[in-house]
């Protein structure tokens, strides 16, 4: 589907929705349809008590006198407050209300918005963001059931003062959703199509766009000494990879923003299994280098003005006869032992590396990683925000900020000597897991912690926002690539 930007002019085809505030009459071309059915939509209006408030929604055959096929009015609520992320929402629901759309195109009315600091090109470029966002869904599996629940649309027209400006501010927008997309579309694949080789492949191809691509093997990865890493994935049959994207976009002199992805491909716990029942849910256990993938379509397709490197670990958790044991001690990059007392916090055992590798290798002004790393946080968070842990107050507030913004919601959890002293080890310098059964998504990000020298850090641990089993504004349910809104967010607003 196409999403386009036309003058305001009453259309001659398709469907045409029409938007109007709480208790205000139809304006503009809506006012002139009106007229020219003989007042049918008012009558409508009045029949069905529609009063425009928010999410109220009327459809109706397009009356005699019009050239359309359906007309769909539109409740805008009131007038003031809206927001670039309220407007997502809205043409995100514009668009679920288009899904079972017959016709080829769809024209959208609505009266301007427009606030202090946004313009009416900026607020109809981001209903068509939300809108787009709305559409991506997964069914390359399903082809017969996908031919048949596809929408007919082939183009969304907004219709706004100034075309021109808005497809211009609408362009970025759509290099972030294509970044977006790109996450929702490797999180979803199932596991025996994603696996670390695989993943490294597709990242390959951002090289297209500008972005450098390096991948380290496993050989390349024992000579630097990154056994924590390896020693996950050492009971599977795929080949670990350590993927390193950089995006050079700022000043050469400019030290870079690095981002760092868990990248399990799948996650059955190793020697300490789970449980099989939702096992299958361990295929997104990759997301956190999913959004790194994402983010760095993003930043590449957008041209970005600033640096960033995006690090990708990957492997798989699997049992079998040379898996890691629960007991083993393995020397990590950093030079620390590491006592592995669960095979299933393997999460952090990656990032360990990956972690000390980034801070060595780029010296990043600020580095932030994203992981599915703890259940925990699905009990204390559930899916409505992720878990933001940071040695940086500064850091912490930003990205707290740039979470409301995109609606990609962050909640600080605390760090701290009592937690950092719960994961000592009496034969290693740390422990893989807490010694209690509290505080579990803590003593986790503690781990890591233990990998980042003084470099502004944060750690969102994403387990409860990656995969939604709903369905959220913005996104159907499954794969929400949370975290590339927000992070493109953050660096807009503070680095470029
Ligand atoms: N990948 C899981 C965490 C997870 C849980 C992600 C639910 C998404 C949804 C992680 O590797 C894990 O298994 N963590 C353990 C740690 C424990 C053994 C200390 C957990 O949270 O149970
Ligand atoms: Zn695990
Ligand atoms: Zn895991």
């Amino acid at each position: 589907m196409k999403i386009d930007f036309l003058d305001r002019g009453l259309a001659t085809e398709g469907t045409l929705v029409i938007g109007t505030f709480e208790g205000k009459k139809l304006q503009g071309i809506a006012a002139d349809a009106d007229k020219k059915t003989g007042g049918a939509l008012s009558r409508a209006m009045t029949v069905k008590d529609f009063k425009g408030k928010k999410d109220e929604a009327v459809r109706l055959i397009a009356p005699n006198g019009l050239k359309l096929s359906e007309i769909i009015l539109f409740g805008l609520g009131k007038e003031d407050g809206v927001t670039p992320l309220s407007l997502e929402e809205l043409g995100a629901k514009v668009m679920a209300s288009l899904e079972k759309c017959k016709d080829k195109s769809a024209f959208v009315h609505f009266p301007a918005f427009s606030t202090k600091t946004m313009d009416e090109n900026t607020a109809t470029a981001h209903m068509a963001y939300g809108a787009l966002l709305r559409t991506w869904k997964f069914d390359k599996y399903q082809p017969k059931k996908k031919e048949a629940n596809t929408c007919a649309l082939k183009t969304l027209g907004f219709m706004t003062d100034a075309p021109k400006a808005a497809k211009k501010a609408f362009e970025p927008l759509n290099q972030i959703a294509e970044g977006v997309f790109l996450t929702r579309h490797v999180v979803s694949e199932p596991p025996n199509i994603i696996y670390p080789e695989s993943l490294a492949k597709i990242a390959k191809d951002l090289k297209t766009l500008g972005v450098g691509v390096e991948v380290l093997n496993e050989t390349q990865m024992q000579k630097l000494g990154m056994n924590a890493l390896l020693g996950v994935g050492q009971g599977s049959i795929r080949d670990s990879q350590l993927v390193v994207l950089t995006w050079k976009g700022g000043p050469k002199s400019q030290a870079p923003l690095a981002i760092v992805g868990k990248g399990v491909t799948f996650d059955t716990g190793g020697i300490s299994i789970k449980p099989s029942q939702d096992m299958d849910d361990m295929k997104y256990d990759m997301a956190g280098s999913g959004v790194v993938l994402g983010l760095m379509r993003a930043l590449a397709g957008r041209k970005a003005k600033v640096n960033v490197v995006g690090v990708m670990g990957l492997t798989e958790n699997m049992p079998s006869g040379s898996a890691q044991r629960p007991g083993d001690i393995v020397t990590s990059m950093s030079g620390q032992t590491i006592e592995i007392l669960n095979t299933d916090a393997e999460g952090r055992l990656v990032l360990a590396d990956a972690l000390w590798y980034t801070q060595n290798r780029f010296k990043p002004q600020a580095m932030i990683d994203l992981a599915t790393l703890t259940g925990a946080i699905v009990i204390s968070l559930g899916q409505e925000y992720a878990g933001l842990f940071s040695n940086n107050d500064t850091l912490a507030s930003r990205l707290k900020e740039a979470g409301d913004t995109t609606g990609e919601k962050l909640w600080r959890l605390p760090l701290g000597e009592a937690y950092d002293k719960d994961i000592d080890s009496g034969v290693a310098d740390v422990k893989n897991i807490g010694s209690g059964r509290g505080a579990g998504s803590i003593t986790a990000a503690q781990f890591l912690q233990r990998f980042v020298n003084d470099v502004p850090w944060a750690h969102l641990d994403i387990a409860g926002t990656a995969w939604d089993k709903k369905g959220r504004p913005l996104s159907v349910k499954g794969a929400t690539a949370f975290g590339v809104r927000l992070l493109n967010q953050w660096i807009q607003t503070h680095y470029e």
